[in-house]
């Protein structure tokens, strides 16, 4: 009620600084920098509009002499603010944005004020339930910061901090530390480069999200597909961007989890993947032929280690072209009966296509695209090339509504041969081994300093087509490849998505190394091209955290590394950590040593087939974030700092995750180490695996054995974990060893972790992992687990049934586990009757409720007394 109240004098009373032009907490700036001023405001059934007209020219020519701003309240805690120019249509990114057309109404309350400077136009944004200024363009009177500056291939604005050096997180995709540097260019613009230290790679994410070390966090989204460098100083960060239209998104939030549900309002939630999906995948670069591919499948059964999807990179082509077979290694009848093979054993199949499509008259992809048409163009109409690993390519138009017909039926004749489960997309930035049209001839004439290669200002300091197409380059409905090159890989990624859900009536497993906002709605993502060292593995944790902030659920790294030589030590911490990424998957590059985990002996065997048990007895954990993710736009993997905000100490922790709020994962990341330091936000922990309460006496920082079998894994009191162990699961006579169709089939336990209240909750969603839209056609199960007392010494643990549209009639919970428990329990009753078979251990305090056979149909209680 309170709030309520608020919000509408604040309303009224920035209302009434808009129509005066009273520029509020904004200081008036005299008209030396660069920039506008503001006229005409007008309010609208939506928010405001006004007019902007220019006093200053930028530098960099062709200023844009009259926009229009608009302000749309989208809810109470999204308001965008849009500057366009008034007379001249600009390019917008067309797809991406969930909100729908302009809203005819204003949110009942909007927890947000929007503020003007007059003179010298500048806007700033306000939370109001926290009056935390989180957006202040206004330059500083000694223009150290320019005002708005918008012409035609040079856009800049410039936010000012209200405190130095704030906690920023985002703009990717880069390899970084998790805690941006306050003083670095940050360059955002697709680029196939092999993950060097902070530049920018394959996606584009123009998004960030701010921690306030009080605790609050806000975010900023600017949808924009074209180049930009983000300036990173102490107390302002300026876009420079070289094309398009400033529209921003302003989250509230104020949790870090609650901005990252509103900006997956803006872009979309992350898609229900295929449960098959999240088991463990085995690639590699090299598998010469359907033999050795075959074999690898086979070591796997050999040495008992789990394996769900076997991989095919480019080796599998004839002279690398897409739909194609090597007739000789890969020969047709050989791939069809290996691929048939795996299904019998409830393993899967994904294989790699890039883009370039093979200038090659016998190739029929080639003759049928041309036929299509849907091809990328030079200005004079012949299709742009460059070369890949075919040689010389065209590109087909993923903007083209006829590209979908040409991508289906090629996939829809190769998948007759080879019945593939999911397709690998990768070079989709679109990669170029030369820069622009350089093949057969280079027919680049732009010389430096002019667009469309070279605009006048130069994020990232190389030309736009550096190892990509030429600039001048033309999509679909007219668009230049100077604003679409960001999209590529999200274009392809929807288009290649929507023929695998026509070929299979299934949810697609489409993993694609570009991205862009939009792109986790559809489908997933690797972080590309690492590098076999502790380093690169290290920084694969803020390299899936930033995906799952950019709402990208599905991700992981090559686990052991692409490039360079692996080791039997590297691979093992790296297999551990893998299984606890979203997307576990082995990946090598053609010219290293073998790294299947069983090349290195019997004990990175063990530890593998440790770790992939882990992470299936996991997976109804994992699924049930999949479906919270999409269903609201939650994280499945997240920083320490979105569970405990207001602790500075893991602002910048990234070599510690969570998945979910409650399971914290602290890997060993540096060679020959035995233990490893943990940092424990204030909470009760226990060990994830025995139960054993974690004694922060003397500390929140502990160090932790950590032997090369070891990975140190804590669970979070308060939380009730459904898992489904498989270590126990006997593998039949000549069968293979466990998958995830039969592990989705097992016994339940629930790890019931005890908070310092006594209680506990969790939930479990299930649903029969494949067929699409379960979630919207309420074709799942949920059910909800609570643990906690009335006061007295007796604990209740219950199992609510919330919703039941998929069949659960097979599933039982057989075991409950407590951790935390200080007295020792003799007596339990389940259901009201009571029960014995149990353990108590008092050295860990944990008691052990086994052979329980409780159907997961019907609600039930069970009851002990301290
Ligand atoms: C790219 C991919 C890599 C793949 C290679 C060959 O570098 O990122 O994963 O193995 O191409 O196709």
């Amino acid at each position: 009620m309170n709030l309520n109240i608020n919000i509408v004098v604040l309303l009224v009373v920035s209302f009434t600084l808009l129509t005066c032009f009273v520029t509020g907490t904004l200081a008036q700036q005299p008209v030396a920098c660069p920039g506008y001023q503001v006229s005409n405001l007008q309010t609208t059934s939506y928010g405001y509009t006004a007019d902007l007209a220019m006093i200053t020219a930028g530098p960099y020519g062709n200023s844009v002499k009259a926009l229009t701003l608009y302000v749309v309240f989208h809810t109470q805690q999204i308001i965008q603010v849009k500057i366009v120019d008034a007379a001249n249509e600009r390019w917008q990114v067309p797809f991406v944005n969930q909100m729908g057309a302009l809203p005819t109404s204003k949110p009942n309350l909007i927890d947000y004020t929007i503020r003007f400077a007059q003179t010298q136009f500048g806007f700033s944004i306000t939370r109001v339930s926290t009056g935390e200024v989180i957006f202040n363009t206004s330059p500083p009177s000694n223009c150290s910061t320019n005002g708005l500056i918008f012409s035609e291939y040079y856009l800049e604005i410039t936010n000012q901090f209200p405190q130095s050096n704030p906690n920023i997180y985002g703009l990717g995709e880069r390899a970084a530390p998790l805690r941006l540097q306050n003083n670095f260019t940050y360059t955002i613009w697709n680029r196939d480069q092999a993950t060097p230290l902070n530049l920018n790679v394959y996606g584009s994410h123009p998004f960030y999200l701010n921690l306030n070390p009080n605790g609050d966090a806000h975010g900023v989204f600017l949808l924009n597909s074209n180049a930009m460098d983000i300036v990173m100083q102490p107390n302002s960060l300026t876009y420079k961007v070289v094309g398009g239209v400033f529209d921003f998104y302003f989250f509230m939030g104020p949790s870090p989890a609650s901005v990252i549900q509103q900006y997956t309002q803006v872009i979309g939630t992350p898609y229900m993947p295929s449960y098959w999906s999240l088991g463990w995948h085995q690639c590699r670069w090299g598998y010469k032929s359907v033999n050795e591919s075959k074999t690898v499948a086979e070591n796997y059964a050999k040495y008992g280690i789990p394996l769900e999807t076997m991989w095919n990179d480019i080796d599998y082509m004839d002279v690398y072209q897409d739909f194609t077979l090597d007739p000789v290694n890969f020969a047709p009848e050989d791939m069809t009966s290996y691929v048939g093979w795996l299904h019998t054993r409830n393993q899967h199949y994904i294989m790699i296509i890039d883009p370039g499509i093979h200038m090659n008259d016998s190739y029929e992809a080639y003759g049928q695209l041309l036929e299509n048409g849907a091809f990328i163009q030079q200005p004079n109409g012949v299709a742009a090339n460059g070369v890949v690993w075919p040689g010389s390519t065209i590109f087909p138009d993923f903007f083209n509504p006829n590209i979908q017909d040409f991508w289906y039926v090629q996939l829809e004749k190769f998948h007759q041969t080879v019945p593939f489960d999911g397709v690998w997309i990768d070079m989709n930035e679109v990669s170029n081994f030369c820069s622009g049209n350089c093949a057969p001839v280079s027919q680049s004439g732009d010389q430096v300093g002019s667009y469309p290669n070279n605009p006048p200002y130069l994020p990232g300091g190389l030309p736009l087509d550096t190892k990509t197409l030429d600039m001048s380059s033309i999509q679909f409905g007219n668009v230049s490849y100077y604003n679409s090159h960001n999209l590529y890989g999200y274009t392809e990624g929807v288009v290649t998505a929507n023929s695998v859900i026509s070929l299979l009536n299934q949810r697609p497993t489409v993993i694609s190394r570009s991205t862009f906002p939009g792109t986790g709605k559809h489908h997933a993502h690797w972080l590309g091209d690492n590098q076999s060292t502790y380093a690169s593995m290290a920084l694969s944790i803020p390299g899936i955290l930033n995906m799952n902030m950019f709402g990208i659920g599905l991700v992981g790294a090559d686990i052991c590394g692409l490039q360079g030589d692996t080791t039997a030590q590297l691979c093992a911490r790296w297999i551990q950590l893998g299984n606890f990424y979203p997307f576990s998957r082995s990946h090598n590059n053609n010219d290293t040593i073998p790294q299947e985990p069983y090349v290195f002996g019997p004990e990175v065997i063990n530890i593998t087939i440790n770790s992939i048990n882990n992470k299936y007895t996991l997976l109804p954990y994992y699924y049930t974030l999949f479906y919270l993710a999409h269903a609201q736009g939650d994280t499945i993997v997240r920083p320490l700092f979105f569970e405990y905000p207001a602790d500075p100490n893991t602002f910048a922790l990234d070599s510690q995750f969570l998945v979910g709020p409650s399971l914290m994962v602290s890997p060993v990341l540096t060679e020959n180490a035995t233990s490893v330091d943990v940092y424990f936000p204030q909470d009760i922990w226990y060990d994830y695996f025995n139960g054993s309460r974690v004694d922060l006496s003397q500390g929140n920082s502990l160090t932790l054995a950590a032997p090369l079998d070891v990975i140190n894994v804590h669970l979070r009191g308060g939380a009730i974990l459904p898992t489904q162990p498989t270590a126990d699961y006997q593998v039949p006579d000549g069968g293979i060893p466990i998958t995830t169709n039969i592990s989705r089939t097992l016994p339940f336990t629930l790890i019931v972790a005890l908070n310092a209240n006594g209680s506990a909750s969790g939930e479990l969603y299930l649903d029969d992992g494949i067929t699409l839209e379960t979630y919207e056609n309420k074709k799942y199960s949920l059910l909800q687990f609570n643990a906690g007392t009335d006061g007295s010494s007796t604990v209740t643990i219950q199992l609510t049934v919330v919703n039941t549209g998929f069949d659960m009639s097979s599933l039982i919970v057989d075991k409950v586990v407590v951790y935390g428990v200080p007295i020792i329990v003799t007596t339990v009753n389940v259901n009201g009757t009571p029960y014995t078979t149990l353990t108590y251990s008092s050295t860990l305090q944990t008691l052990t409720i086994e052979s329980l056979a409780l159907p997961l149909t019907s609600s039930f209680t069970i009851q002990y007394s301290n």
